[in-house]
């Protein structure tokens, strides 16, 4: 299989007016006819329609941070992944750790997510990550090896965001060592459910306090298919230096 070109998505979380809507007009202007690089952007949901009809017809995808595990029905507060894909994502995050934290989301509910997701005709971002104490006592490996497994699906389209936990909003990222390692712990994980040639063409993105500054080093380093970005995505002249910054599109 062939690697998929990077992905650069960008993670609003519960940010977001209608007239930062000009923010995700001022991206698609920006990015233009993106051929090296691939492109989303996930608002809050109450932004997606709108945002979609700002990306209508341009190269950068919506999509959302979470969704439903069930179709439809009696789920008071809950969006499916099929309504998101109707009002016009084509992604969306799930498990980061910020849900897995306040919202007490297990693997097996994630994993319910994205086979939901992929049933919809959306591809799951999936993030899986170490907390600081796991970090100290030399787990990190093992913890997203065990999330990856039990977070992801087995088959379809996904991508993997390695987010370690205490670099999330923080200013601080892993060593260099420190991000190889965690992204070939999860390869292999994604190589023992799926096979090695399947494997190779899901995605693993780096999240975690990614900026114009630290970008392009990161997303150099080997096995990192693209980043997973926060705060740095909420402006459309950070988030386009990121993207604009990206080995592949400097080439
Ligand atoms: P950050 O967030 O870039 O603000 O650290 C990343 C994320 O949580 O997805």
């Amino acid at each position: 299989m062939t690697q998929p070109k990077p992905l650069i998505a960008g993670n609003w979380k519960m940010n977001g007016l209608r007239a930062d809507l000009a923010e995700i007009a001022a991206m698609a202007e920006r990015v233009g006819a993106s051929r090296d690089v691939a492109v989303a952007i996930c608002p809050p949901f109450t932004l997606i329609a709108e945002a979609a009809q700002v990306l209508a017809g341009g190269t950068i995808a919506l999509g959302a941070q979470d969704c439903s595990a069930l179709a439809h029905g009696a789920h008071t507060g809950d969006v499916s992944a099929t309504m998101l894909r109707d009002a016009g994502c084509r992604f969306v995050i799930l498990g980061h750790s910020e849900r897995r934290q306040s919202h007490g989301e297990a693997d097996a509910l994630i994993q319910a997510k994205a086979r939901a997701a992929q049933a919809a005709d959306l591809a799951p971002i999936v993030c899986v990550g170490e907390s600081l104490a796991q970090r100290e006592a030399g787990l990190a490996a093992r913890v997203v090896r065990e999330q990856a497994l039990a977070s992801a699906p087995a088959a379809g389209s996904l991508a993997i965001a390695y987010e370690p936990v205490w670099a999330i909003g923080s200013g601080l990222t892993p060593s260099d060592e420190e991000i190889v390692a965690a992204h070939g712990a999860i390869r292999e994980a994604l190589a023992e459910m799926r096979g090695s040639e399947a494997a190779a063409g899901v995605r693993i993105l780096y999240g975690g306090s990614v900026k114009p500054a630290n970008a392009a080093h990161i997303l150099s380093l080997p096995g990192v298919n693209g980043a997973l970005v926060g705060g740095a995505s909420l402006k459309a002249g950070d988030f386009c230096a990121i993207v604009d910054g990206h080995p592949a599109r400097r080439r």
